[in-house]
């Protein structure tokens, strides 16, 4: 079964959440993983400004996928980081040249999942997940979150992120707290867990 990881980061945060749900998901016997980046659409002397020019050095190596890409996989885990409480604009231009996979039901009964980043910890986490459903539905892909057997999104101890809706990763407004241990591994679980559904479903 064929796993795409498919992912928007910015700053390293995504990135690094994609790298460790690709983690859970290899533990699947039969699982075979690509992370694979949507294209940017920030001019370059704005990402030089930003700082995030060299950030986005560190997963440069990651291929660009293509829309004629997505119907190879049996899972598609989505990562976006939030803006204003969605999906960030490089991924929702990703999505709006798949018209032509709705129009042939290319990702009809595939499985959909996605996990997200904030600056905040009420910054819009559920809000970006949740509304990226609405487009997993569309596809007529089967969503999948993160089920309350991974308890490690109850945690009261210490600030993170983590729902039913996915693995999710705090990054404070300068971007200088990393993901943590709690939430990579909510992460991987979620990887895991697609990976397990996805074998269920495609039986190989
Ligand atoms: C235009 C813009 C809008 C943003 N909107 C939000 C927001 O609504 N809530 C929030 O907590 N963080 C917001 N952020 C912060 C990003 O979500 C944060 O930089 C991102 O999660 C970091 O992930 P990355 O390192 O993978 O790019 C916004 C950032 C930008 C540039």
């Amino acid at each position: 079964m064929k796993i795409k990881i498919v992912f928007y980061s910015m700053y390293g945060h995504i990135y690094r959440m994609a790298e460790a749900v690709a983690e859970g998901a290899r533990e699947v016997e039969g699982a075979e993983v690509e992370l694979l980046q949507v294209p940017e659409l920030v001019p370059d002397d704005v990402l030089e400004k930003s700082g995030a020019k060299k950030a986005r050095e560190v997963f440069a190596y990651i291929p660009e996928i293509k829309p004629a890409d997505l119907p190879d996989a049996d899972a598609i885990i989505f990562g976006t980081p939030t803006r204003f409480g969605n999906m960030c604009a490089q991924m929702r231009n990703f999505l709006d040249q798949t018209g032509g996979l709705w129009a042939q039901n290319a990702l009809v009964g595939k499985v959909g999942s996605v996990f997200t980043s904030t600056a905040t910890q009420h910054g819009g986490q559920e809000t970006t997940i949740t509304s990226f459903h609405t487009t997993l539905l569309h596809y007529g892909m089967v969503i999948v979150g993160l089920p309350s057997s991974e308890t490690r999104q109850m945690t009261l101890g210490e600030i993170s992120g983590g729902s039913p809706y996915g693995a999710s990763t705090i990054t404070g407004s300068d971007g200088s707290r990393w993901p943590s241990e709690n939430e990579l591994a909510m992460a991987r679980f979620q990887g895991r867990h697609v990976a397990t559904i996805t074998r269920k479903l495609v039986g190989k």
